[in-house]
């Protein structure tokens, strides 16, 4: 069964479901792996969940019910990112891959100005970019130490990215790495 997507109220209705969500999970990968409530709330009064830049949606799935959350980044600049945090119990049984499939469609269907998608995740979350590569996503960056660890080296961080055409024919177009020589 698919996922959907359902935009929600950060300031409103949603706003204490989000504080729990994000400070009851341990996300090992984020810059901040465990949100306290008190930033939270913060970074909502901050608008940084909805704003001209940012939206905010929760991830159902038609048998689990409410599986995790999803934020789309940049909407401004026309280029979009998203931040992808299954709940817990969610993780390890495929649904990132369906998640990417109902951002994609949900994106490229109703933004008719957006071309492509951006996604990036440290270079040692082999989940997400396992995932990236299951739905179809080109890899086209590793940002070397681009991706600072607290109280640790920094990691790099990779980029990939799917095409509206892509989308739209359900193929991948794969990029020319060494495209000039010396
Ligand atoms: C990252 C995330 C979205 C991935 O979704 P998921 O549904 O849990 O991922 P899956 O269970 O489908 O795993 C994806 C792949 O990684 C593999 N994998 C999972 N853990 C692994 C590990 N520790 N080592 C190697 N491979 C692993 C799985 O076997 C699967 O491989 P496959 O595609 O060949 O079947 C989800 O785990 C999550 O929300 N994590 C916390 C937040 C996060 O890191 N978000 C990413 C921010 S960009």
């Amino acid at each position: 069964m698919s996922v959907t997507l359902t935009r929600l109220d950060p300031t409103g209705a949603d706003r204490s479901a989000l504080v729990g969500f994000m400070s009851r999970n341990e996300f090992p990968f984020h810059v901040r792996s465990r949100p306290r409530a008190a930033d939270i709330e913060g970074l909502i009064d901050k608008g940084a969940y909805r704003d001209e830049d940012n939206d905010s949606f929760w991830i159902e799935h038609g048998e689990l019910g409410r599986v995790g959350f999803l934020r789309l980044e940049d909407l401004s600049d026309g280029d979009p990112m998203f931040d992808l945090r299954l709940d817990a119990p969610f993780r390890g049984r495929g649904l990132g891959a369906e998640v990417l499939r109902a951002l994609a469609d949900h994106v490229f269907g109703t933004m008719p100005g957006v071309n492509r998608i951006e996604g990036q995740t440290r270079e040692d979350n082999v989940p997400m970019r396992r995932t990236f590569l299951r739905s179809g996503w080109v890899k086209e960056a590793h940002y070397r130490e681009g991706w600072p660890v607290d109280g640790g080296a920094p990691l790099a961080s990779v980029a990939y990215s799917i095409l509206r055409r892509d989308w739209e024919t359900g193929t991948t177009t794969e990029l020319v790495w060494d495209d000039l020589e010396l």
